[in-house]
């Protein structure tokens, strides 16, 4: 008898064939609605596996809800939506999507630097309201990145992806992150900083973080405080990483230039949202990792995954190798 599973969302129909053919599979099969929490609770109760996405909490009530569950499959490389804990104390493999989804969030992440300091969002709108009179000296000016300091906050895959197109707009390369690397630090010339210093030094600050216990609300005022006036935040980690009434003072007092956000302390945020309102943001809803190529990656390694871990064997992508 093939494993039951209960898959989150609408997927890929290559992905879908894919699980079909080795699991039973039970789906919530709507492309753009969370399934519902109480769905969710009840569909669980007989599966031994779960695919999942970062819209998802699989938290004790999850897991008490699903007592047969072996595998818990993330489509994402972020898994601040599951209780790891939790789930490594019940024997609970857990496994994220990390590596295919890099140099495409290092795209999105470098395209809204580049759209932030150039005010391309803004300008598009100047000129669909028709208020594009004349060329004039400052009319919708911006900075350069083109020689600025770009700070990398998280060194990881991703950082390190955005260091790499930074070293094309010839930017000056700081980095703060846990631990040192060497080896990056030497091939793309990286500068290690403390994280105040990097604060002080950077035009360009990058949030490429995970989000956990010690980087949550990690800029607050302090940090705001300690950056340059002309200075720009842009964060494609985890919005709860940055506190955003802070960064709303801020940018509205014009103690930092501007901010490009795709996440922030909710997702998704309402289109009312203070902070995604002000002229000096630009606000995207949470799309990173999303071409169609990543995105199918995305979905097909979390299928594999999930095979793997309950035909066995050790899935590729284990968070908590204790429980493998
Ligand atoms: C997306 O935010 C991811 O973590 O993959």
């Amino acid at each position: 008898m093939k494993p039951r599973v209960y898959v989150t969302r609408k997927m890929p129909a290559s992905v879908l064939s894919r699980l079909c053919e080795r699991l039973d599979v039970d789906i919530w099969d709507v492309e753009d609605e969370p399934v519902p929490r109480n769905v969710l609770l009840k569909s669980v109760a007989g599966v031994e596996g779960v695919l999942c996405l970062l819209t998802d909490r699989i938290d004790e009530e999850f897991l008490r809800s699903a007592p047969g569950v072996r595998v818990v499959a993330n489509t994402a490389v972020g898994y601040d939506n599951i209780d790891v804990a939790a789930c490594t104390r019940r024997g609970v493999m857990v496994t994220n999507t990390p590596g295919v989804l890099t140099e495409t969030t290092a795209d999105l992440a470098f395209g809204l630097l580049l759209a932030t300091a150039r005010r391309i969002p803004e300008s598009e709108q100047v000129l669909l309201n028709g208020e594009w009179k004349t060329w004039s000296p400052m009319f919708l000016a911006g900075l350069d990145v083109h020689g600025a300091t770009l700070g990398i906050a998280g060194l990881g895959r991703i950082g390190e992806a955005v260091a790499r197109r930074a070293r094309g707009f010839s930017m000056r390369l700081l980095y703060w992150d846990k631990v040192r690397k060497p080896s990056v630090e030497q091939s793309l010339g990286v500068k290690y900083r403390s994280f105040d210093d990097l604060l002080r030094e950077s035009d360009f600050i990058t949030v490429h973080l995970p989000l956990d216990a010690e980087t949550r609300g990690l800029f607050g005022e302090r940090e705001f405080g300690l950056m340059r006036p002309a200075a720009v935040l842009i964060n494609t980690a985890r919005g709860p990483i940055v506190q955003m009434k802070a960064l709303y003072d801020a940018l509205v007092a014009r103690r930092i230039w501007a901010a490009g956000l795709d996440v922030y302390d909710a997702d998704p945020v309402p289109p009312d949202d203070p902070v995604a309102n002000l002229d000096n943001v630009v606000a995207l809803p949470h799309i990173g990792s999303a071409t169609i190529a990543t995105r199918v990656k995305m979905a097909s390694m979390a299928a594999e995954n999930l095979i793997a871990g309950l035909s066995g064997a050790t899935p590729p992508n284990l968070v908590n190798g204790e429980v493998g």
